[in-house]
């Protein structure tokens, strides 16, 4: 019995020990911030300007917001997403009325209204801001959406 307990003790050890070497490597998007010391504060970025809708990277994709969307509410009681883009709205408003699946709610069933899940429009659709990419990337869109 008490050889097998050392032998688990040292293999646990020498497992913490490892972890923890393999933890070191890893370097958060903000990069080294030790706990002692206070965290870098993000320089504030600027939203981009209202622009023609953006191109899409393949087609499932929620499209990327091409306007500023600061003080657009969405709570319980309101939201101002809808009033533009609403099937009601969005001829007056010249925006691109919601798709349908958004009518479609999680057990399938087609409503008249926007379904719950997808009643908070920022969860999958966000505005941009001008910034570098946070790391370098070859990704290519899809080619039925760049190819005739
Ligand atoms: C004042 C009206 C208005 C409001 C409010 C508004 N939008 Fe828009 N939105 C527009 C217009 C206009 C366009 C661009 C349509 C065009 O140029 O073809 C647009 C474009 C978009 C697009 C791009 C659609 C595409 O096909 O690429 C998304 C996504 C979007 N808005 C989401 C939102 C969300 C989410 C909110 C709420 C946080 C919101 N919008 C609030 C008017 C509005
Ligand atoms: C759970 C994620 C999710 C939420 C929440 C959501 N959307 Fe979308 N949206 C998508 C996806 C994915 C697409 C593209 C595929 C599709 O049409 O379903 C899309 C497409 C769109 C389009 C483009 C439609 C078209 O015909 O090209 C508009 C406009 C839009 N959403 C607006 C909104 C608004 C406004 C809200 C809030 C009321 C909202 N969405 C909430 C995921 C979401």
């Amino acid at each position: 019995m008490k050889i097998i307990n050392s032998i688990t003790f040292i293999l646990s050890f020498a497992l913490i020990c490892f972890s923890l070497l393999s933890f070191a490597d890893v370097v958060s998007l903000r990069g080294h911030n030790p706990l002692d010391e206070e965290a870098k504060i993000p320089t504030l970025k600027r939203w981009q300007h209202d622009r023609e809708p953006i191109a899409r990277n393949y087609l499932q994709q929620p499209p990327i917001i091409p306007h500023k969307i600061h003080r657009y509410t969405i709570d319980r009681r309101s939201n101002k997403c809808l009033t533009c883009h609403s099937w009601r709205s969005y001829k007056e408003s010249g925006a691109t009325k919601i798709s349908l699946t958004h009518f479609r709610d999680r057990d399938g069933n087609e409503l008249s209204s926007v379904a719950p899940r997808r009643y908070f429009c920022t969860q999958c659709h966000v505005p941009q801001v001008e910034a570098p990419p946070l790391i370098e990337n070859q990704f290519t869109p899809v080619d039925s959406l760049t190819q005739e």
